[in-house]
């Protein structure tokens, strides 16, 4: 087993995904983004940050162009003394994230979970999750107030021609809301716990789970809330590649700096 100093950090850079909903016909990961792949630029994050002894990154399997791309970047961590790793991911992000959970070193105590598919993260960011695992949270999270007023709502037929429609059962005071983002940092025997406990849940509360955070709840332990940054956008849809464009050297570059 690999050996890091001890009350290290790890960082899992979750990129197994397809990118179904980007559309772009290869792997999300893999898309470019100012030409370079999405999780190059992700791995490129997170090493800058400072904050990681062991960086792990999950890819899906057959996908060699990938596994090249992953390999380019793991020169540069080694060079920052970073130990630098490839996983499987899994058919869920959960089970990637359990993927590399297995290989995280000896001497690791946090961990921090991130997406690929936020390539933008600025430092600010993993130092505000840093410093609040420093200062005793075993879960914390970055997070953004939302802008848009949310509903829930539930299957309804209109009154004259029983068409399917939905309607609003109810509205969150917005003050209390906030739009979650990664990384999400935690203690590792709590995460490793976290995983445990969710291997007992079923298939539909399963399902309801879409973030880390969640699996923490689930064990009844806090879950602090740093704040996150607009540049932390996940890149889900065509629009978000071109915004991330910009952001990186589009109009939008000059006059739009968040930490
Ligand atoms: N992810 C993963 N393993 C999976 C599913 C998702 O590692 N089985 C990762 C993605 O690569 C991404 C992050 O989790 O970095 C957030 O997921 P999402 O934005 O949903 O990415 P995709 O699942 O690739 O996109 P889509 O849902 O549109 O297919
Ligand atoms: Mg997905």
């Amino acid at each position: 087993m690999t050996e890091v100093k001890a009350g290290s950090c790890a960082v899992v850079i979750v990129a197994a995904g397809s990118g179904q909903r980007l559309g772009y016909g290869v792997p999300k990961a893999r898309v470019p983004l100012a030409g370079q792949p999405m999780v190059l630029l992700a791995i490129r994050g997170v090493i800058k940050t400072g904050v990681a002894a062991q960086i792990c990154v999950a890819i899906p399997p057959d996908d060699p162009q990938l596994l090249t791309i992953c390999q380019s970047a793991a020169a540069e961590a080694q060079a920052k003394g970073i130990v630098f790793s490839v996983v499987e991911g899994g058919a869920e992000r959960s089970d990637s994230v359990a993927a590399a959970l297995a290989s995280v070193a000896e001497g690791v105590t946090t961990i921090m979970i991130h997406d690929a598919a936020r390539p933008l993260t600025p430092s600010g960011v993993f130092n505000r999750v840093a410093a609040a695992l420093r200062d005793g949270a075993k879960a914390v999270i970055p997070a953004l107030a939302v802008v848009d007023t949310i509903k829930t709502v539930a299957p309804a037929t209109l009154p004259a021609t029983g068409a399917g429609v939905e309607k609003v059962v109810g509205t969150p005071a917005r003050s209390v809301l906030r739009a979650v983002q990664t990384p999400q940092g935690f203690d590792l025997d709590t995460l490793r716990q976290a995983h445990a406990h969710a291997l007992t849940l079923s298939d539909d509360e399963l399902a309801a789970i879409t973030d880390d955070a969640m699996l923490v709840e689930a064990l009844g332990e806090e879950v602090f809330v740093v704040q996150g940054s607009t540049h932390s956008l996940k890149i889900t849809s065509p629009t978000d590649l071109l915004v991330a464009e910009a952001l990186l050297e589009g109009p939008l570059r000059p006059r739009w700096i968040e930490g």
